[in-house]
């Protein structure tokens, strides 16, 4: 069991990045990988280069981690104790979110409400058990806009004791990049414009860091892919042209496998989608993958490009793909608090404002940088901060049931911190499959019913995905006591 796949390919191109680039970064060794989780894994947030086009194709200067664009794909056993070190590179302060993992509070990242920014040059350790499997990701909570958006984000994958049987597991942690002609990050983050309608949808999305590379897979075989959507602002909605999806956990949660309807797996910003994919199309062919969520902007994310071989198999594999279910405690509906939250704000679809000329003052929201969207009327801003007052405060292991009303004509993926939601209903009717979730996007008008345990001592974060909207104003938190 190793705590960092591609680790000597990593430390390699860490070091001659890192010459190539001149930039003085902290040579300390990475994780010696191995089992003692007494050894730190380091990860290096610093400016950097990658390659996200064609192989020798031009360079874009990217903030990341590690040298590496998308951060090393970090894989951890469940139920055993880990510790991640954060050596500042960057010349700003930065934390990292273990984003769906229920960490301790004071491991959440989120600078304010739970620690510290990490300054330039110093260290940060970050310690925790996971309790769950499945598929996660980490990111800085720190200037998010632009720390996310210039690369920082990474792969966590919490390994089940008994996975489900694939020939291969694969990662495609998913980045949206808004560039310029030079291939070069497009500067500007947190416009105004932006703040107010989707947040900051990009022109290139890539997959593990590389546009449009096909992905050689091999007749017969059986995947498990996931699904990192690790944009900014962009929902996707993915089609494999010729093959069936079944979805088998969602943030991690595993679920009931089921086919989504049309065969089209949407991925809100931070969600991540388990997949088995039976590779039943024909040895030699080509088959794209098309990310066809915004029609105007459909594009073919990859192509799945088989192998003129013979089929491992004939028949796809029968074993079972259902995960075993994580020890997440089962909310009490009969016993549950009630609390709702109203999500405000945004511009009325094309044009006008919406009323908001009273909420906190704001004349015209988000014009001038500040709040343009509200929970409940109030608009926390930024990345966290200390002293925000808690929407409401939870008796440890209450079961709280969650209403979330989008009043709004935009789509806001809201996410939960240190805890996982049990998704009931979505505008009257109930979900299938026994979903849980950390992230649920919730589309113009929706209505959602949830219901969680808060069993996880802290101020908790509670806010949308879409760091723009989050950065001005749809984000609350929470007190459990
Ligand atoms: Cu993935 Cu509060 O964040
Ligand atoms: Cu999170
Ligand atoms: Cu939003």
């Amino acid at each position: 069991m190793s705590f960092i796949s591609r680790s000597a390919l990593t430390r390699r191109r860490f070091l001659l990045g890192a010459a190539a680039a001149g930039i003085t970064v902290t040579t300390r060794p990475m994780a010696a990988a191995g089992d003692d989780p007494a050894v730190p894994l380091v990860l290096t947030p610093a400016p950097g280069k990658a390659t996200l086009g064609d192989a020798g194709g031009s360079e874009t200067a990217v903030w990341c981690y590690n040298r590496l664009v998308p951060g090393p794909e970090l894989r951890i056993p469940q139920g055993r104790p880990v510790r991640f070190a954060v050596d500042n590179a960057l010349d700003e302060g930065t934390t990292i979110h273990w984003h769906g993992i229920r960490v301790p509070n004071a491991m959440d990242g989120v600078p304010g409400l739970t620690q510290p920014l990490i300054e330039p040059g110093t260290r940060f350790v970050y310690e925790f058990t996971p309790p769950d499997a499945g598929t996660f990701w980490y990111h800085p909570h720190a200037d998010s806009l632009q720390q996310l958006g210039r690369g920082l984000a990474g792969p966590l994958i919490v390994e089940e004791a008994e996975p489900v049987f694939a020939d291969r597991d694969l990662v495609w942690m998913l980045q949206d990049w808004r560039l310029v002609a030079d291939q070069q990050i497009a500067p500007g983050f947190g416009r105004p414009m932006d703040a107010v309608m989707n947040g900051h949808v990009g022109n290139v999305v890539t997959l593990n860091g590389k546009r449009s590379v096909d992905q050689a897979v091999t007749a017969g075989e059986r995947l498990r892919v996931r699904l990192i959507n690790g944009a900014l602002a962009r929902i996707m909605a993915l089609r494999f042209e010729g093959h069936r999806p079944v979805i088998i956990a969602v943030d991690g949660q595993p679920c009931e496998p089921f086919e989504p309807d049309g065969a089209r797996v949407v991925i809100g910003p931070a969600m991540r989608v388990d997949i088995i994919l039976d590779m039943q199309g024909d040895p030699g062919q080509r088959y794209a993958v098309v990310d066809d969520y915004y029609d105007t902007l459909a594009y073919e994310l990859t192509n799945f490009a088989y192998s003129s071989g013979q089929p491992v198999r004939t028949h796809p594999a029968d074993a079972s793909i259902k995960l075993p279910a994580n020890p997440i405690p089962e909310p009490d509906l009969g016993n549950a608090q009630p609390t709702d939250l109203h999500l405000q704000g945004g511009m009325a679809g094309a044009g006008a404002l919406m009323g908001l000329g009273g909420l906190n003052g704001v004349m015209t929201p988000g014009m001038d940088g500040s709040a343009a969207w509200a929970v409940n009327g109030m608009s926390m801003t930024g990345d966290g901060q200390a002293g925000m007052t808690p929407m409401a405060t939870f008796q440890r292991g209450q079961s709280v049931l969650l209403t979330m009303r989008n009043d709004t004509a935009w789509s806001h993926p809201m996410h939960i911190h240190g805890h996982s939601l049990k998704v009931l209903t979505r505008n009257g009717a109930s979900v299938p499959h026994r979903q849980f979730a950390d992230t649920v996007l919730l589309a113009p008008r929706d209505v959602v019913t949830c219901a969680f345990v808060a069993d996880n001592p802290g101020d908790w974060m509670l806010h949308c995905h879409v760091a723009d909207h989050q950065m001005a104003g749809l984000m609350t938190v929470f007190r459990v006591t």
